[in-house]
């Protein structure tokens, strides 16, 4: 890190400027979680963080969950070649899920010559060393490790928001649904270790964090790996404890291992947000067998209603995959019941896309293009529809808001989350970002609210 200093000083006097980096994140919340890392490093070493890929040092966190994501990197790629010929200095580094890939690899060394350098998602904590290596080697320097039990602690990292943040509580999977590609190149499931967990948390709060996102593939595997187990809703009940700590959430759950602990956890939890992500990718037991997925359609409704009995007021949303081999219309139909008996407030909705490796890409009866958009489409009016009506069932009432931002479009409005991830609008000064306040969810605009500040 110390040469990179050094080289960022001397471009620095050259230029008669900072020198600047950019990050652009695609994927998941763990890719974003993993730029927030990156920037760190690049902070230290003395780059300024700027918005656009005008930049003298520019990261592509890449994302390869499905073809288009793909697609999308080797489109930016040809644009940031014409700004590299405009800032010689300028250096190009990829890395994240995509890299992990010899595919694609490959067709980086051969076609897109100018990129620096190329890691995975393994060893992002090497970002100056890589940079170091590249700085003295002038060819392109890739290092990709196939997997690892490896968890590097105290990387710096540059939060987006002061007031939350994302903390990392595992790593990979081990599930293998027979269409993703994630246990490839995430490598397998291992967790941190709870102290290590509990001691970032503290010191985000000691920051002014009051919100917390803990992320992982599969959540609810938590701990299964450490050397002394600890359930995943112990984990929660160790962090509720913390002093200043106003709200946590966390993501992914696997409805094969949630618990009936965990269920009880956040039903008696004053931070657990109402909120639970849990794909459901398929309503029909036969393909959700196909998908590797380890539940039945009756196992998931019977899940689902569980949860929304214990806590009647939770907001429930999904993932959905359209498309998947072998899918045929009455399969369709049973997913399009599952979605209307389960009522999510919002379902992200996919085409199935062939990743090249996994199961799925060999299966037999890959569904047509043009049956799997027409189911996609019908698929997509009634989650709509019932997410509208499900959004709005706090219409009137007074809620607690952490505010998040200036409303984009309009500069007098602040935008704040409720616990069960809603949006709302409503007036206020800027000083209340960062803020818990209660507003009243004045009127229901589709997938949002318009509030007002409670009077107290
Ligand atoms: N095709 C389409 N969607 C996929 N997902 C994962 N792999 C694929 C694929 N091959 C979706 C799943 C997962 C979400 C993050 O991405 O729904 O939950
Ligand atoms: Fe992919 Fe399944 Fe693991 Fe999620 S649980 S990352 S869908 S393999």
């Amino acid at each position: 890190m110390a040469k990179c200093r050094v080289y960022v000083k001397e471009l620095e006097k050259k230029l008669g400027r900072r020198p600047t980096f950019f990050t652009q994140t695609f994927g998941c919340q763990m890719n974003a979680k993993d730029s927030e890392k990156l920037a760190g490093i690049l902070e230290k070493i003395g780059y300024v963080q700027v918005e656009g890929e005008e930049a003298d040092f520019v990261v592509y966190n890449t994302c390869t969950v499905r073809e288009n994501a793909n697609t999308r990197v080797y489109g930016r790629l040809g644009y940031l070649n014409s700004l590299k010929r405009k800032n010689p200095n300028m250096m190009i580094a990829l890395c994240g899920c995509m890299m992990q890939e010899n595919a694609v690899v490959e067709k980086i060394k051969k076609s897109y010559r100018f990129v620096d350098m190329i890691f995975g998602t393994h060893n992002i904590f090497k970002l100056a060393e890589l940079m170091d290596t590249r700085l003295s080697s002038k060819t392109m320097i890739i290092d990709i490790w196939k997997d690892t039990s490896l968890i590097v602690e105290d990387l710096p990292s540059e939060r987006k928001y002061r007031f939350k943040a994302g903390v990392n509580i595992m790593y990979g999977c081990n599930n293998f649904c027979s269409y993703c590609i994630v246990p490839y190149v995430r490598g397998r499931e291992r967790s941190r270790n709870p102290e290590d967990i509990v001691k970032e948390v503290e010191e985000l709060v000691a920051d002014g964090v009051v919100e917390i996102m803990l992320l992982g593939q599969n959540v609810n595997s938590y701990g299964k790996s450490l050397k002394e187990p600890l359930s995943f809703a112990a984990l929660l009940s160790r962090l509720e404890q913390i002093e200043g700590l106003k709200r946590i959430r966390f993501m992914t759950s696997h409805p094969k291992d949630l618990s009936d602990e965990l269920i009880e956890v956040m039903r008696t939890s004053g931070k657990i947000c109402r909120h639970l992500h849990l794909p459901v990718q398929s309503g029909s037991t036969r393909i959700l067998k196909k998908m590797n997925r380890n539940y039945t359609r009756e196992d998931y409704l019977k899940l689902a209603e569980k949860i929304r009995t214990a806590m009647p007021d939770i907001s429930l949303t999904t993932d959905i995959i359209i498309g998947f081999p072998g899918e045929t219309e009455e399969d369709f139909l049973e997913t399009l019941e599952v979605v209307k008996k389960v009522r999510y407030d919002s379902a992200y909705t996919f085409l199935y896309s062939k990743r090249s490796g996994t199961p799925a890409a060999v299966m037999e009866g890959q569904v047509e293009e043009a049956v799997a958009k027409e189911r996609f489409d019908r698929l997509l009016k009634t989650v709509q529809g019932i997410a509208g009506e499900m959004t709005g069932r706090m219409e009137g009432m007074e809620e607690e808001v952490l505010v998040e931002e200036k409303n984009s479009q309009n500069p007098s409005l602040l935008t704040g989350r409720l616990s069960n991830n809603s949006l709302v609008h409503f007036k206020g000064s800027e000083d209340l970002i960062g803020k818990l306040v209660r507003v009243k969810l004045s009127e229901c605009r589709g997938f949002y609210y318009f509030g007002e500040l409670a009077k107290n």
